[in-house]
């Protein structure tokens, strides 16, 4: 039994597809304090034991009736419960951390084995009771090893968020998680190794996010990559690889987030979640020599639109951001291929001859006379999450670079 116990908690590839939305419910019907109960005593939790891993029968009502019958006196305000013989664990956190249900149920079979001493190692406290905007909320951040999903990525962990680092970069994504939970605490992050325009890759980024923090309540899809060129120049890989990465992507990333998000909403209507698309200025008018982007960019904004219209009666709010240039990034300001460099090389600004003035003509374009900022973006995500009227919309944030009609 032990050991049936262990592959359970190290092993849930096969019960992924049901966690996936038993976890988001559970955790909504339990007002953010999600629960794994993992139980050997037939006496304790028996209904909701049962109906997780082997009724089989995850339907809202089912769940629901499960978690009303369940004794939950202290299981009610804990993450992992965790019951092996005589031992038993509470893990008290807010989300769960899949991964502390794992490290605490190998403390408890040590602890049957005789060997108390990791017991304590796993109690791990609640980090921050201080008001937050974001306080609680799970939330996926697509690339944002770099650039500005690491800023949003920051700034949400900042606001209390639980972050899923997910990037192509593993070494970053890992490096940008760890430095995310050494500022805000032991759950702030986690990093996922992603390709966005995999679907198999997506589906197991979004799973990860629930098995580390039980649900999903914020989608940042922010991954994105330019291939400039001219019609003359623009091979059609390239064109291909740009659609793949910033437009089907954006597709792939919401069909499987909204899988939680509607499990969640099936057990409590009043919930709502939110798709929030990193679109770009280049998404609102057209790019000279940029068309492979540009194109992408306002296909998100279809989508965006039609998700809207798809995703409103499940709460699910779906919005866009077109921030302006971010010059301060590492997209233009890199030293060896950033598109200073790249701009200034191949004369794309006439008469300039430094990296500074070829960076002067892009902010002389914007009326309020910079390029975006990740704060700039980042208060446009906030508008959107705590703004519960709005829907379908693709905010500009170009220091007035573009208007809307
Ligand atoms: N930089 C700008 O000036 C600017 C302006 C407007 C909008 N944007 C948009 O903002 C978003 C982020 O841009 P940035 O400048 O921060 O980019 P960046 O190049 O600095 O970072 C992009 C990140 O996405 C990751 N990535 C690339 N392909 C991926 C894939 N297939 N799967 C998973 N991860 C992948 C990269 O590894 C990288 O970490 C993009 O959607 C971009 O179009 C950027």
């Amino acid at each position: 039994m032990k050991e049936q116990l262990i592959t359970l908690i190290e092993q849930p590839e096969e019960l992924r597809s049901s966690l996936t939305t038993l976890l988001p419910m559970l955790r909504a019907i339990s007002g953010g304090y999600p629960a794994v109960f993992i139980s050997e005593k037939n006496n304790t939790l028996p209904s909701l034991v049962n109906m997780v891993f082997e009724s089989g029968d995850i339907s809202p009502d089912a769940v629901k009736n499960a978690y009303a019958k369940a004794d939950l006196d202290d299981a009610a305000h804990a993450s992992a419960l965790l019951i092996c013989g005589d031992s038993t664990a509470l893990i008290s956190l807010s989300p769960i951390c899949y991964c502390d249900a794992v490290k605490c149920g190998k403390a408890i079979l040590a602890a049957a084995d005789g060997d108390k001493s990791l017991l304590d190692t796993y109690t791990v406290p609640n980090v921050c009771n201080a008001p937050k905007r974001l306080k609680g909320k799970v939330a996926i951040v697509t690339g944002a090893a770099q650039g500005f999903g690491a800023g949003i990525a920051d700034s949400m962990a900042a606001e209390g968020a639980h972050i899923v680092i997910a990037d192509l970069n593993a070494e970053g994504a890992k490096a940008a998680a760890e430095s995310l939970c050494e500022k805000y605490g032991p759950h702030a992050a986690v990093s996922v190794t992603a390709n966005v325009s995999d679907e198999d890759s997506v589906k197991a980024m979004v799973d990860a996010a629930v098995l580390a923090f039980g649900g999903l309540d914020i989608l940042v899809n922010n991954a994105g990559i330019v291939r400039a060129g001219s019609l003359a120049e623009m091979q059609k890989k390239d064109f291909e690889l740009v659609a793949a990465v910033n437009y089907t992507a954006y597709f792939l990333c919401t069909k499987y987030s909204v899988i939680p998000m509607k499990a969640a909403r099936a057990v409590c209507p009043d919930l709502t979640a939110d798709i929030i698309e990193i679109n770009s200025k280049s998404g609102l008018a057209g790019s000279n020599k940029n068309f492979a982007y540009a194109g992408s960019k306002f296909g998100g904004i279809g989508l965006t639109q039609s998700f809207a219209l798809e995703l409103a009666e499940y709460g699910i709010k779906v919005n866009a951001v077109c921030p302006g240039n971010f010059l301060d990034g590492p997209l233009w300001s890199d030293p060896e291929k950033g598109l200073f460099v790249q701009y200034l090389n191949a004369g794309k600004v006439p008469g300039a001859k430094t990296i500074d003035d070829v960076r002067k003509f892009y902010e002389s374009k914007v009326p309020l006379g910079r390029g975006c900022r990740t704060e700039d973006v980042v208060r446009a995500i906030f508008y959107i999450v705590e703004q519960q009227y709005e829907t379908g919309q693709a905010i500009p944030v170009t220091g007035g670079q573009e208007m809307l009609k």
